[in-house]
């Protein structure tokens, strides 16, 4: 099950009264500050799709900006006229907008066209309670007048090289697109939940971890185990419930880039880059760390593996607790890692403090992580970010080529990512060869084979979308293992973008299921 059904039947309160504000220009329409005609749109579809997940539980409103370039009454005309063709767009797509909102500017003191709120207006006219909106926009200026009328900004990253996120109000996420604004913005209702059923849940959690105790907590990516990093015993419990290895080292989870002076030494140029860019997200890097890290989060290396996540859950844990949490997976070693936190309670779930839970992880696969300690920056596992994305920042990766960076990267060893039932990999022309009369589930891209019978089959992507099929991955092996199967088929998906990281969970899988 994927963020989107989830959340849809879960049970919250549908009050109406929150709301997420889109911007056009430059959101959903490609082109900046001067809106054209409505087929120069975005990939609609996917902005359809984020659009609808939300309006089950927000009123949604475009919002259009008297253009910069083109002032008064013409521009504000054809911001207007794309902002409806885009509405009606979206109505075919099932969206339903409930107001377009003009943003005009205004002369300041010192003569400068300023954007002008309507957020009050908006918040007045509907009910609205400003603090449970969003604004979704990659303009600095209308996030500041959000920040400044108590609403959520979430700064999207265009496609374009623009730097605009760069000067956005402090407290704007920054997400790569709508998709990710629309996965964060779920979290929160998993978030708002949880207090509204038990107000202390977080704080009680991070006290936990304050006083040497583990827990499991939802991140973008997949359910993490987490321990302040210090207490060691706390971190040896976690080696132990896992039946981890201690040469395997922890990913240490930050919720600020102070945090990160907390346990890194030194942070090269590339690695600025890449933290401005990615994180929070699912970017794992591995830099020269200080000694007070605990050598069991490291397994006794001088470098550590950090990461700022992309949870409103994650995030507030860590705040909360005053310091970076250490944690892998929410896994015994070398299983299926847990996306939703049943998966968790069902592996391990008799032996923690507590389990936080934040809905399904929205990414799904584990973050890329990214070696800078040599010259050339190693992709040391793919996940969450694809590496094409990693490379237009950093030039080409690297791959570990020593066994020593193997040792490095237990995450890389070939057998991972287990089912408890054995798995095989098919293309088509090979899906014959099992025995009449064996039980098998079979799990594909987009269509399963039609001719054959199988006792249960996942669709990973009906529509072929990678970043779907990586959303599903882990929790259709999960649901395909509890069926007590002789056997699973999989396929693998195109070697691109998120498709890497899916092949090498379902590699590592079936070679660890041959074992
Ligand atoms: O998405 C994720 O990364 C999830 C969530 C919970 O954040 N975490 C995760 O942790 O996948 P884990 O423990 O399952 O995988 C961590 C990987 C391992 O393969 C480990 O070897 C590698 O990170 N690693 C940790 N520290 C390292 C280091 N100093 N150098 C190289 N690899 C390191
Ligand atoms: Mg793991």
């Amino acid at each position: 099950m994927n963020a989107a059904s989830s959340l849809s039947s879960q049970a919250t309160r549908a009050d109406n009264r929150k709301a997420v504000f889109v911007q056009c220009d430059g959101i959903l329409i490609e082109d900046r500050g001067i809106t054209r005609a409505a087929q120069r749109l975005v990939s609609l579809l996917d902005a359809a799709e984020a659009l609808r997940r939300l309006q089950q539980h927000f009123l949604l409103f475009l919002v259009t900006c008297e253009p910069a370039r083109e002032k008064g009454p013409s521009g504000l005309s054809k911001a207007a006229g794309a902002a409806r063709a885009i509405a009606e767009h979206l109505q075919q797509q099932r969206v339903r907008i409930k107001r377009i909102f003009h943003c005009p500017r205004r002369l300041n003191q010192q003569g400068e066209h300023e954007p002008t709120s309507f957020f009050y207006v908006a918040g007045q006219e509907f009910g609205l309670d400003l603090k449970r909106s969003f604004l979704i926009s990659g303009q600095p200026e209308i996030l500041a007048l959000a920040e400044f009328a108590g609403v959520s900004g979430i700064c999207v990253r265009t496609l374009s090289p623009n730097e605009h996120h760069r000067s956005s109000p402090t407290s704007a996420l920054v997400v790569p697109g709508l998709r990710e604004a629309a996965d964060w913005i779920s979290g929160c209702l998993f978030m708002w939940n949880l207090e509204e059923t038990d107000a202390h849940a977080i704080d009680r959690a991070a006290h936990i971890l304050q006083q040497g105790g583990i827990g499991a907590f939802p991140t973008e990516t997949v359910y993490g185990l987490g321990a302040s990093i210090r207490h060691e015993t706390a971190i040896a419990r976690i080696f132990e419930i896992k039946a981890r290895p201690k040469f395997d080292p922890l990913i240490v989870h930050v919720a600020d880039e102070e945090q990160l002076e907390e346990i890194v030494s030194h942070v090269p140029e590339k690695a600025h880059k890449l933290i401005t860019h990615f994180w929070p997200g699912p970017l794992t890097l591995v830099l020269p760390k200080l000694r007070s890290v605990p050598d069991l989060v490291t397994a006794g290396l001088d470098t550590v593996a950090v990461r700022m996540p992309r949870h409103p859950l994650a995030l507030a844990l860590i705040r909360a607790t005053h310091s970076p949490i250490a944690a892998p997976s929410a896994n015994r070693f070398g299983r299926t890692s847990p996306t939703t936190a049943e998966h968790v309670r069902r592996a391990i779930g008799s032996q923690i403090d507590f389990l936080l839970d934040g809905g399904p992880c929205p990414i799904g696969v584990e973050s890329s992580i990214v070696s800078l300690i040599g010259d050339q920056p190693i992709l040391l596992r793919p996940g969450g970010i694809p590496m094409e994305e990693i490379e237009c920042l950093t030039g080409p990766l690297g791959k570990p080529r020593t066994p020593a960076h193997q040792i490095r990267a237990p995450g890389m060893l070939p057998h991972h990512y287990a089912p408890h039932t054995p798995l095989r990999l098919v293309t088509n022309s090979a899906i014959t060869t099992f025995e009449g009369g064996m039980r098998v589930g079979y799990i594909a891209f987009r269509a399963p084979p039609p001719e054959i019978n199988f006792a249960a089959v996942e669709v990973l992507s009906p529509s072929g979308n990678l970043r779907e099929a990586a959303a599903n991955l882990f929790g259709a092996l999960h649901k395909l293992d509890d069926q007590k199967l002789d056997l699973i088929l999989a396929e693998l998906v195109p070697e691109q973008g998120l498709g890497r990281a899916i092949n090498d969970r379902l590699n590592r899988a079936a070679k660890s299921s041959a074992h």
